[in-house]
Parts: structure tokens; C-alpha cells; sequence
């Protein structure tokens, strides 16, 4: 696993940026998976920036988010293909028909979900996925226990999970106990995966996921079987990590090409 830590979130998010616009621009039909939440939105806001000040085109790039809520449909301000249209796409020239979001309306959900790994297939794979980490140490929504080789199925939501996004829908009552995700085993199949946590919140979890035992108990922790895995951190999540000085001995010996800045 490359670990990089950054003074905070900001340049851990423009750090982030660079990684996948230096994969569009080598590989411009390039295959992104995506996540939504507080975390990736600065890395989108940087994202949207190169592609209107540097010329950062996404017309052949396709996408596959990692996740959606049952029940809400692409219109409820709180999906996450809404998320999506409102953070990214609507501000980026891609082709909208190239998105995917599991949709967490169909009739057939198990019908969805088997139909959601073919289209992966069918447009050669994931090239990056990008990932944030639940505090109980989900990544998707394959909470704690879940199976490491799962794939793309319905997911309940673990109390943690609810009470942690339950403050934009209002109540906890109000938000859907059911999600559908790719699994452990879709998220492991992409070619290379770009984990993001910042904050004080994330620390037990950023341990566990780098220096704990590899355990369906803390889903981020199958990251540690990945052949291309790199984790961005800030200083405040990173704190609790035992060989910090270690992943920044590595930082600062990388040759030129391992670099991103
Ligand atoms: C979102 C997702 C989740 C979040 C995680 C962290 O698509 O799959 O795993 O990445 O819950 O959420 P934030 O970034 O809001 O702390």
C-alpha cells in the first residue's frame, strides 16, 4: 500500500486530483470509479478546476460509483446520482450516458446489482477506483463483517453508518437502512485504487485499514491485498499510524516518475 500524508485535506484532495487527471490524460477513455460523501468533494472541486482552466477533457471517460441508496431515485436531492450531477458531472464535459450509479429504484434490485458487475465488464474493468473510509471502516457500503470477495449486492446499513449521514436527511428515521454497493471483491478487481481520509474522525480507521490485521471486521483493511493501492491521508487522520515516519521516508525517495507533484 503507498501511504502519502499531507498537512490537511486541501492538498491531499489536490494531490488526489492529480493522480486521476494524470491517468485521463495518458489513457483519455479512461474507466473511473467513483465515491461520493464529504470527502472526495474538494478533489471534484479541483477536478472541475483543471477542467476548465487546463483544458481536462472527460468526453471518452467512463464512470461507475461505488454506490447507491435503495429506494431514492435520481431526482431525490439526496441520491447519490443526484450528488454526482451536482458535484461533478454537470460541471465536466462527459458524456452523461457514460455515468453509472447503481439505481436503487429498479424493480428486480438482485436483477440490478448482477447487471451492474456486466457493465463494469463490458467497458473493460475499473482503470482507478476512488474510495473514502466509513469510520467504522467500510469503504463502499461493505460494512464490518461483510464478506472480503463480495460483490455487487444489497447492503444494510450499520447503526454508525446512519447516525454518521443521517444529518442531511434531516432524522435518522428519514434515511434508508439499505444500500446497494459494489463489494470487496468488484473494488479489489480495478487496476489501481485511491483511497482518501481526513480529519481526527477517520484516525481508528486509517490505523486499522494500514497497520491492522487484513480483516472482514474492518472492510479497508482487503486494501492491504490490492497490487496498486495509494491512501491519502492528512496529518490529523495519520496520526495514529506507528511507522508515519516510514511512509514519509518512502515519500521522499520516490523516483521522479513515482511522483505525482
Ligand atoms: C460513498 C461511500 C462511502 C464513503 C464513506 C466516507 O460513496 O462509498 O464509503 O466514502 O462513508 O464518507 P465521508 O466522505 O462523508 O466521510
Amino acid at each position: 500500500m503507498e501511504v502519502i500524508i499531507r498537512p490537511n485535506a486541501d492538498a491531499g484532495c489536490v494531490l488526489g486530483a492529480k493522480v486521476i487527471a494524470k491517468l485521463v490524460r495518458e489513457k483519455p477513455d479512461a474507466v473511473l470509479g467513483l465515491a461520493t460523501g464529504r470527502t472526495p468533494l474538494r478533489l471534484y472541486q479541483e477536478l472541475i478546476r483543471m477542467h476548465r482552466d487546463e483544458g481536462l477533457d472527460f468526453r471518452h471517460v467512463t464512470t461507475f460509483n461505488l454506490d447507491e441508496y435503495v429506494g431514492l431515485p435520481a431526482t431525490h436531492d439526496q441520491s447519490y446520482r443526484y450528488f454526482m450531477r451536482e458535484n461533478l458531472f454537470n460541471h465536466i464535459n462527459i458524456d452523461q450516458s457514460r455515468t453509472h450509479v447503481p439505481d436503487g429504484t429498479a424493480p428486480d434490485l438482485h436483477a440490478e446489482c448482477r447487471a451492474y458487475e456486466k457493465r463494469i465488464v463490458a467497458a473493460g474493468g475499473i482503470d482507478l477506483q476512488l474510495l473514502g473510509l466509513g469510520r467504522n471502516g467500510h469503504i463502499g457500503f461493505n460494512e464490518p463483517s461483510g464478506s472480503l470477495y463480495s460483490r455487487t449486492w444489497i447492503k444494510i446499513l450499520s447503526e454508525q453508518t446512519l447516525r454518521d449521514n443521517s444529518d442531511v436527511f434531516g432524522s435518522l428515521a428519514a434515511m434508508p437502512r439499505h444500500a446497494i454497493t459494489m463489494g470487496i471483491g468488484t473494488i479489489l478487481e480495478a487496476r489501481r485504487c485511491l483511497l482518501l481520509a481526513f480529519g481526527p474522525a477517520k484516525t481508528r480507521a486509517v490505523e486499522r485499514m494500514i497497520e491492522g490485521p487484513l480483516a472482514a471486521i474492518c472492510p479497508a483493511s482487503a486494501l492491504q491485498l490490492h497490487p496498486r493501492a495509494t491512501v491519502i491521508v492528512d496529518e490529523s487522520s495519520a496520526s495514529g499510524l506507528q511507522y508515519a515516519d516510514h511512509y514519509r521516508w518512502i515519500d521522499a525517495n520516490k523516483l521522479a516518475w513515482q511522483r505525482y507533484d
